[in-house]
């Protein structure tokens, strides 16, 4: 590893000297003393300049290393900073390298470790050189067998990647397992698992008859929550086929469930590794919210085997390569299942915006913040200082937009041709993301190279629109501008290629066809306009009354729209917006801008209200009996605080937070007789089944709850509390749950006390307890202060510094999604930050750096705030021995 602070190059990369065909594992696996015995035929690459032998070790103890079976001659082998490197004059030699670790030890969850007895591994992005010495980059491909050994009693399954050769017992109580990958896979794909697990089993057909056989494998205890898991990858894969014609590749396919994981799941060929929580779900412990995770995080794994594993990246820069690309995958994917699970055309088109929302919200709360911080890279990065720090919601949501305006711009079919180019030329090769763009521009004759700016420019760019009609020529003059602001390192931006998807509304709230000057008949009600330029107009004509613009439909390219719009457009466009995803951004807008004057109100102490026309508009659609409960659920919902703060200038989260209470009871009581008949008309009747119906209604449902709730009258209460004690599912259940404890009422202590009690030995949800909690906002003065809860709550004995899932759930929502509570004046929720951060450093970078980034965006808020974050933030540079990847955040967030 370079030293810290060292940031690594893309411009750098060079092939290695020598690569690896084959590799032959043998693990003698042991709480503190697993045995690896590692051996390496080293093939000299043609293709790059002569050089050594160069291996990665981390955390390594090595016990010994022979070349073509012999001991090194003297300077042979050199120890470097990261590794070791050898010189050999043949252009093939076999290296037998043998190192000792202690998985029992290793709390980091990288390399090779142990939960709850098990023993498992995460290799990607650099673990595989905490198991062995190896050349442990993408770029280098081989061949793998592996030989596991473990005490048979409390490790029965063991499993690694590709085809079961043999098995067999062995002295002293042991046995072991020989596994074979048929297929050449880099280092960060190995995985192995070793532990006492039961497997959910299907056998299936593959679209060309082959029959494999699909495992899903958890604790025995878990069994009755694997049947979602597994329908979700038959859906996968029969969907990968349908839309790709990718069929699986393997005789079989394993998913493995594991409770201590620092990401959601892992593609490892083969053997998918993933945190409980994307595996396991079922009515009584899993949410609506769950089930729908669960399938695309399944079938984003899966489709990694193709758009990951079969072809792979040629180096950590190109990530978004598989990334990006795997995200928009398993997006289409759910949109497709929610469609396909629709009652009319009408529903589908609806559903499809619903996914559509979701992934929006995600890029706006997750994405936009990063994008505007110090943390701000491409989604292509040009230098890192820690690879893991880069799994970052630009490079895999930004990523998947970028993506997303492929399809926009090449069409399903030429999209498609694109892809199928792609596999053709690069399958079995590790890449670039310009050898996919160029896929996607050969198999189109389409010139992307302006395109390619959204690999390496950062920063969300500002869309702006403006419209002029001109009644006597019937035309509507529409200027579309761009600008990105300048990023760290990228003082000056160029102009993108930007599609922009564009209606027109006629004055009776249809859409009018559109015709531009210089067509012969009009086409389409919707349009992609390419903006090329910082600036360009485009004329439309025949057009008989001044039209209300529908700009960036769809969402059809990642920029913040800055568009001029009063009060009673927005409100036209939330009730006639054809586009189902700008009804609903119409009504976010609206939101937005009751929320920030509300708080500036608030701010400066005067009596905040809520504007007429917003509330009729609002009432309409809560009211509307045509639209699809799931949609109406999503134009009703606040939008996010984080996103709100990224808005509001300078970030300010208390006054914030008394708009968005203040708003939330208004709307609750003043439209609590329409929230009370919407929550008793979308009951659902009969037992639960995880259908996007269902779930919309009960979306809904919990939603109408919440703002009654909110207004605390006793009817409302009385509900919650109904609610929460006869729910049939957690969806109810929680649902009730969050209504109670986003209010002032009473009742949500026992509701509390009592959820406790019924799920005490069930981690996963135990996890939404300690999440809601820390998110829980204060409706009364009355109410504890959320940093008396959450320290509190670190001495319940489920808790744990060293779960991931623990500190994600009640540190993370403490620090991330609780502003008003965590930007206390006092400034104590940073000094409670400051030092859970270098504790958890201590034990898991990867997870102390997350948390680290809660601050990154320290400076949009006021210069008082600014002043405390500026000491916790330099308290935490202090501290000694910080990892690489906390120094990162840290060094970034100061520079
Ligand atoms: N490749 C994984 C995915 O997106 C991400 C991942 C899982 C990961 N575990 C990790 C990345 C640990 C870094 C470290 O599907
Ligand atoms: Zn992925």
């Amino acid at each position: 590893m370079p030293p810290h602070g060292t940031p690594v190059l893309r411009s750098a990369y060079q092939p290695l000297a020598y690569t690896v065909s084959t590799v032959d594992l043998d693990f003698s696996l042991d709480p503190q003393a697993t045995l690896v015995t590692s051996r390496l035929q080293c093939v000299r690459n043609e293709d790059a300049p002569a050089g050594p032998i160069v291996l990665f070790g981390d955390a390594l103890e090595l016990v010994s290393l022979t070349i073509d079976g012999a001991a090194p001659a003297a300077g042979q082998v050199r120890e470097t900073e990261s590794g070791l490197e050898i010189d050999v004059s043949a252009d093939e030699v076999m290296l037998e390298i043998v190192t000792r670790i202690n998985p029992s030890a290793n709390l980091t969850l990288s390399g090779l470790y142990q939960s709850r007895g098990g023993y498992y591994t995460q290799c990607e992005a650099e673990g595989f050189r905490r198991i062995t010495y190896f050349p442990d980059r993408p770029d280098v491909m081989a061949r793998f067998t592996v030989r596991l050994e473990a005490d048979a009693a409390t490790c029965p399954v063991l499993l690694s990647n590709g085809n079961l050769l043999e098995t067999g017992e062995l002295p002293g109580g042991r046995h072991f397992a020989r596994w074979e990958d048929p297929f050449l896979k880099p280092s960060y794909l190995f995985a192995l698992v070793a532990a006492d697990l039961k497997a959910l089993e299907r056998r299936v057909d593959t679209m060309s008859g082959r029959e494999v056989l699909l495992q899903v494998w958890v604790e025995a205890r878990d069994l009755d929550r694997t049947g979602h898991a597994m329908d979700s990858l038959v859906h996968s894969m029969r969907w990968d086929e349908e839309v790709f014609g990718l069929e699986l590749d393997l005789d079989r396919f394993m998913i493995v469930a594991v409770s201590d994981f620092n990401m959601g799941a892992m593609e490892n060929k083969g053997l998918n590794i993933f945190n409980t929580k994307y595996v396991l779900a079922n009515p009584e412990t899993g949410t609506d919210l769950d089930f729908e995770n669960v399938e695309s995080v399944v079938a984003h794994e899966y489709f990694h085997n193709w758009t990951g594993n079969r072809v792979t990246c040629r180096d950590w820069f190109q990530l978004t390569l598989k990334e990006g690309l795997t995200v928009f995958r398993d997006q289409q994917f759910t949109a497709d299942m929610l469609a396909r699970a629709s009652d009319s055309p009408a529903a589908a088109e609806s559903a499809r915006a619903v996914t559509r929302i979701a992934n929006v919200r995600g890029l706006r709360s997750g994405q936009f913040p990063e994008d505007a911080g110090p943390m701000a890279h491409p989604i292509r990065p040009d230098s890192y200082q820690e690879i893991n720090n880069f799994y970052t919601a630009t490079v895999y949501q930004k990523g998947a937009e970028v993506i997303r305006m492929l399809l926009t711009l090449l069409g399903r079919e030429g999209f498609r041709n694109g892809m199928d180019l792609y596999f053709s030329y690069h399958d079995g090769q590790a890449v670039t993301c310009d050898d996919f763009v160029g896929c996607m521009a050969e198999a189109n004759g389409a010139d992307l190279d302006q395109f390619m700016r959204w690999y390496s420019q950062a920063g969300t760019p500002h869309l702006k629109a403006e419209g002029v009609y001109d009644a006597a020529s019937r035309s509507y003059t529409l200027t579309l501008s761009q600008h990105t602001p300048p990023t760290a390192g990228q003082p000056e931006k160029l102009p993108l290629h930007i599609p922009v998807a564009v209606g027109l509304i006629g004055p009776d709230g249809a859409d009018l066809p559109l015709q531009l000057e210089g067509e012969v008949r009009p086409s389409d009600t919707t349009r992609v306009l390419n903006l090329k330029e910082a600036s360009r107009s485009w004329c439309f004509t025949g057009i008989d009354a001044e039209p209300v613009p529908s700009i960036l439909r769809g969402f059809s390219a990642p920029v913040i729209l800055d568009i001029t719009e009063d009060n009673a457009r927005l409100a036209f466009r939330m009730a006639h917006d054809a586009d189902p995803f700008n009804r609903w951004d119409a009504s976010q807008r609206f939101m937005e801008r009751v929320v920030l004057a509300m708080a500036s109100d608030a701010a400066a102490g005067r009596p905040m209200e809520v504007p007429q026309a917003f509330g009729h508009a609002f009432r309409a659609l809560l009211v509307s009996e045509t639209l699809d409960p799931a949609f109406v659920a999503e134009t009703l919902a606040l939008p996010s605080e984080t996103y709100l703060l990224e808005r509001m200038q300078p970030a300010d989260p208390a006054p914030l937070r008394a708009g968005l209470i203040h708003l939330t009871r208004e709307l609750g009581q003043a439209m609590q007789a329409d929230f009370l008949a919407r929550y008793l008309d979308l009951e659902v009747e009969g037992d639960y089944r995880y259908h996007p119906l269902d779930a919309g209604k009960r979306a809904l449902r919990n939603l109408c709850l919440r703002y009654l709730a909110a207004w605390g009258g006793p009817t409302a209460i009385d509900l919650a509390g109904k609610q929460f004690e006869h729910a049939g599912n957690m969806t109810e259940r929680y649902g009730a749950l969050v209504a109670l404890v986003q209010s002032d009422a009473s009742r949500r202590i026992d509701a509390l006390a009592a959820f406790h009690e019924r799920y005490k030995d069930d981690a996963l949800v135990l996890d939404k307890w300690f999440q809601l909690q820390a998110g829980a906002w204060r409706w009364s003065d009355s109410a504890p202060a959320s940093l008396d809860q959450v320290r509190g709550l670190m001495a319940n004995p489920a808790f744990s510094l060293s779960n991931p899932n623990k500190v994600y759930s009640l540190l993370g929502t403490y620090f991330k999604a609780n502003a008003a509570e965590f930007h206390r004046p006092d400034g104590a929720g940073y000094a409670f930050w400051a030092e859970q951060v270098v504790a958890l450093d201590k034990s898991n970078p990867q997870v102390a750096s997350r948390m680290a980034r809660a601050l990154e965006g320290w400076r949009k808020f006021t210069p008082e705030i600014q002043a405390r974050i500026r000491l916790a933030l330099e308290k935490v540079a202090a501290a000694q021995d910080l990892s690489p990847d906390v120094t990162e955040i840290i060094g970034k967030a100061l520079a």
